[in-house]
């Protein structure tokens, strides 16, 4: 299904055929560009950009590469294809056709969990929106606005869902994605982890690998549903996703070789008088970026969540690869909770434990992360592993919130954590060192001594292109 880039909004859902709606939208746009200048990144607005933009919405050659400034970028409304009559695959539903207009009684329903998605997608751009002062690459910040403006498009693919479905609530909900900011103490961003700050690149690259990953277990779950637009408006995101997660990834494994090098360069773990930073300030990093990510799951056990699956609104994680009924009426699932000093998993029932089990596929997916960063850390010869703390560490959400965990997965008091609490958490001294570092370099080619070069370029481009054109 091609794009039409010949309209004000590109879509490839006939805006076109639809006036009222297209007249809504284009009214919303100035609202996102005032937006997008005022919080959007800071700085690089009037630069040339080496920008991937959406062609077509087929796996093959969806993206065209070519210089952009980022306002001019063309955000738009794609949805993948539609998959020929497709049914619902769990839930009550399970077998008929899926809805292409929402059922009356799950509209709240349905709005709330659109919001509550497209509230994450300008919440992280306002979160990242500084770090292009401070970028360790124009390759790194050439990836960094990337990420940004698929963000902005994110929020686009859930207010095309709230203009189109919703009726006036929507485009009222529309205008509040627009006005809350993250961190802000009146009008927050509505998840936790979308309030907390961004303050470096390490940080940013924790952030994309750890947050985005929720993100995408959230949208995948999401194009199971029922309501076919969001199915997928969610599956085109996912393509988007991908890039967002590549960036955590590499940028961390990035980070974890320089210093990697370094150690053995100057035979020693302790690399910051060297630039770099250490294997154990990494650790900690992970610790805290992966701990508020665990929460965005919701409580181990949801009647929530096992409503919006009884009624075929939210699946799972590959939802037709399980091998089960799809209703999960009969089955349960072991879950973890506290009892006493110990962590024992009880049976529960699998329909009120979709978050616990949402949260699982994640985790194992953040270990393959980890396992492909201790890979570099063994093939350059160095004895040290990093690893995911406990999912009962740090959590302010769910069975674990009131209990003191440890990384190894022990309760303990909370005096005792707290006096720990400096082994397992970055310090401010150690923020403030890692801050230090962030300086910015913008010579094509070049990179922060805290950084390796990544492996190659993007879009087969050489690593010392000039992925922004910083000369006016
Ligand atoms: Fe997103
Ligand atoms: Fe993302």
């Amino acid at each position: 299904m091609s794009i039409d880039y010949s309209e004000k909004i590109p879509n490839n859902v006939s805006l076109s055929d639809n006036r009222r709606l297209k007249r809504a939208l284009e009214e919303w746009q100035p609202h996102f560009l005032d937006w997008w200048r005022e919080l959007g990144p800071e700085g690089f607005q009037h630069h040339d950009v080496y920008l991937r933009t959406a062609t077509s919405v087929d796996a093959q050659g969806w993206a065209t590469f070519g210089y952009v400034k980022m306002p001019d970028y063309r955000w738009g409304i794609f949805l993948a294809e539609h998959g020929g009559d497709r049914r619902i695959g769990f839930g009550e539903h399970r077998g008929e056709p899926a809805w292409q207009e929402i059922p009356g009684e799950h509209r709240g329903t349905l709005r709330r969990l659109i919001v509550t998605q497209g509230d994450t997608e300008p919440a992280s751009v306002e979160q990242q929106r500084h770090l292009g002062r401070t970028c360790p690459s124009l390759y790194d910040l050439r990836n960094l606005l990337q990420v940004n403006v698929e963000e902005g498009r994110h929020l686009w693919a859930m207010v095309y869902l709230l203009h189109a479905y919703f009726g006036r609530d929507g485009r009222e909900e529309a205008e509040a994605l627009l006005a809350r900011r993250s961190g802000s103490a009146d009008n927050p961003r509505i998840l936790g982890a979308f309030n907390e700050r961004t303050p470096d690149w390490l940080s940013f690259f924790m952030f994309t690998h750890f947050t985005d990953r929720d993100g995408k277990y959230q949208l995948a779950s999401l194009a199971e549903s029922g309501f076919d637009p969001l199915a997928r408006t969610c599956r085109f995101m996912l393509t988007e996703e991908a890039h967002h997660l590549f960036v955590g990834e590499f940028g961390v494994g990035r980070v974890v070789a320089r210093t990697c090098e370094l150690m053995k360069q100057h035979n020693t773990d302790r690399v910051s008088e060297y630039g770099g930073i250490d294997l154990a300030i990494i650790q900690k990093y992970i610790n805290f970026h992966y701990s508020v990510s665990l929460d965005l799951f919701g409580s181990e056990l949801s009647t929530n969540a096992a409503n919006y699956y009884s009624a075929g609104l939210k699946g799972r994680f590959k939802e037709p690869a399980h091998d089960d009924d799809h209703r999960l009426t009969e089955s349960t699932r072991g879950v973890m909770k506290p009892e006493g000093e110990l962590i024992l998993e009880k049976e529960e029932p699998a329909l009120l434990a979709l978050n616990e089990a949402l949260r699982e596929e994640y985790i194992f997916d953040s270990e393959r992360g980890v396992e492909r960063w201790n890979k570099i850390i063994r093939n350059a010869g160095i004895d040290y592993a990093l690893k995911l703390p406990h999912r009962a560490f740090r959590r302010a959400i769910g069975n674990f919130k009131e209990v003191n965990v440890t990384p190894n997965g022990e309760i303990v008091s909370a005096a005792k954590w707290q006096r720990r609490e400096a082994e397992w958490l970055p310090t401010a001294a150690e923020r403030e060192f890692v801050g230090s570092l962030m300086k910015p370099v913008t010579r094509p080619g070049q990179f922060a001594s805290w950084i390796a070069p990544p492996p190659r370029g993007i879009n087969h481009q050489p690593i010392d292109f000039e992925y922004v054109r910083l000369k006016e």
